[in-house]
């Protein structure tokens, strides 16, 4: 199977902020926010993929600063590893009002995604070569993210992280 590059898929997603987006402050209500990323994710994964892709988690999303109303978001995904049918995408998301240097990073989240074919069976995904020093250290990095989440899923017994194991397990017990 070919190997693909993260620059091959990477997806920027652009969205203004309208009045319906937001909540009574004024602000991008948080459910919307995760409605594009996870619409951006799910953009990339499938140029990844080349099949669909349906959304099988999302880490902890924190949302560090409020977007305001009138605001450019730019949501951006990237894969940062594949597994078997599994894949892992980053997402940042920036804002920025209109006056210059206004730009910050409003938050981040890790989603997976799983290839279907037609029939829903799951589909081995391409596989992944990180080329940047970023896109190393995230695809170094996604193994022990996708144990800490399949554990926490009830997926993985902690003893079967390699990664994990000595913070579940005591080694004096
Ligand atoms: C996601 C889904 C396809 C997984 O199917 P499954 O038969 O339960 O899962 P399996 O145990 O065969 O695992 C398949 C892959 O999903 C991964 N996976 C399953 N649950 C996961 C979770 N909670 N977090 C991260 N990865 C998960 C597995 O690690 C595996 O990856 P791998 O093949 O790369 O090792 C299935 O649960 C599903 O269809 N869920 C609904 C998806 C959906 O509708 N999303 C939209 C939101 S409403």
């Amino acid at each position: 199977m070919v190997t693909k590059f993260p620059s091959e898929s990477i997806t920027v997603m652009t969205e203004m902020v309208m009045p319906n987006d937001t909540n009574t402050l004024n602000n991008l209500m948080g459910g919307n926010l995760m409605r594009w990323m996870d619409i951006a994710a799910g953009i990339c994964s499938r140029r990844h993929s080349g099949c669909v892709c349906v959304t099988a988690s999302v880490d902890s999303v924190a949302f560090h600063n409020p977007i305001r109303l009138g605001e450019i978001v730019t949501i951006t995904a990237k894969v940062t590893r594949v597994f078997n049918t599994s894949m892992e995408i980053h997402i940042v998301v920036h804002a920025e009002g209109i006056n210059p240097g206004t730009r910050r990073r409003c938050n981040e989240a890790f989603f997976t995604f799983v290839g279907l074919d037609e029939w829903d069976n799951k589909l081995s995904i391409p596989k992944i070569e990180p080329q940047t020093d970023e896109e190393k250290a995230l695809y170094a990095s996604a193994q022990r993210r996708r144990d800490m989440r399949l554990i926490l899923a009830g997926r993985m017994k902690p003893n079967q992280s390699e990664e994990l194991k000595a913070i579940f397990t005591n080694p004096n017990a």
